[in-house]
């Protein structure tokens, strides 16, 4: 008898155990058909064009280390580097290979204009043959069967980059603008927001500029780059005017969209590597070992 009732009881208790089991097995599943369904509803992952000027020095390969690594973080990304050099060097083109980044490796060298040093800090033409070169090669590119549509993004190969800042532009629809640290003199340059628009900015370094925005504070749909061929930068601009010239082509201020939370947020910052001191081997006492062999 006693036995009797205990088979009962444990037969309800595998009853109860079973539901409990089959409710907690529906309720899990749920989320789990949702995220099947996902990849489905956002199957367009725009494409990330990175644009960056690079010149010979002695940081060149540890600034290019430090980006090519967060790029590696980075889905659908191309970058396209663009070297200040009448050729090719071996290394970059062997960081490139090396780094398993979709990448596009191109050159242009700069000629001087009388009298002034090519990379001297401010120099107002740097950097403007090498992205114009990488803006041909995006137009051809997006016009053959491998184009993917994205945005494109000017990026200096010293900057620092949260791998937020790829999320954000990717919602872009024509230009997306955004903060950016340590710059211009200031803590913080950044676009001012009133009711999700661009009202204006705070800049101090020539605000008059039509848009003073800094190379790394914003993002362009690669597609206008098609609808308007003749956007590109100019040598015959003045120092912080590179931004106005290419932006005046395909935006208004009105069109701008504020991201990183309304611009609120700092996920791009002007870093700069310091120009780093060499003795000179000839001050030295005794004779170094050689190390040009050594790649640095
Ligand atoms: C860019 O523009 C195209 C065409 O207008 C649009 O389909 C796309 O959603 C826009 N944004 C991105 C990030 O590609
Ligand atoms: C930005 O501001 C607008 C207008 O105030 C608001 O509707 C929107 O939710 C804000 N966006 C974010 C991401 O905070």
């Amino acid at each position: 008898m006693h036995l009797f009732n205990l088979k009962i009881i444990k037969k309800q208790y595998l009853a109860l155990g079973m539901l409990v089991f089959v409710v907690l097995f529906l309720f899990n599943s749920k989320p789990a058909f949702q995220c099947q369904l996902t990849p489905d509803s956002s199957a367009y992952l725009p494409t990330i064009y990175g644009i960056t000027p690079t010149y010979a020095r002695l940081a060149q390969k540890a600034d290019l280390t430090r980006l090519s690594q967060t790029l590696m973080l980075v889905k659908n990304f191309h970058w396209i580097v663009i070297e200040d050099s009448a050729s090719k060097t071996k290394l970059v083109e062997n960081l490139l290979k090396e780094s398993n980044l979709k990448y596009t490796h191109l050159n242009v060298k700069t000629d001087k204009p009388k009298g002034s040093s090519n990379h001297g800090n401010g120099s107002t033409a740097s950097g403007v043959e090498q992205r114009n070169m990488a803006l041909d090669w995006l137009r051809g590119h997006l016009r053959s069967p491998e184009g993917t549509p994205g945005v494109v993004f000017f990026m200096d190969d010293d900057n620092t980059y949260a791998l937020k800042i790829f999320d954000e532009m990717r919602k872009i629809k024509r230009v997306g603008v955004w903060p950016v640290g340590i710059v211009g003199g200031m803590r913080v340059e950044m676009p001012l927001v009133t009711d999700g628009k661009v009202s204006g900015y705070n800049a101090v370094w020539k605000p008059y500029r039509p848009f003073p925005i800094d190379m790394a504070g914003f993002a362009i749909n690669a597609t206008l780059f098609l609808d308007f061929p003749e956007a590109k930068f100019s040598r015959k601009v003045q120092s912080g005017f590179q931004e106005s010239e290419i932006l005046k082509y395909v935006v208004t201020q009105q069109e701008l969209e504020p991201l990183a939370e309304n611009c609120t947020k700092v996920y791009v910052w002007h870093t700069r590597t310091q120009k780093p001191s060499i003795i000179s081997p000839k001050k030295l006492k005794k004779p170094l070992v050689p190390d040009n062999h050594i790649e640095v």
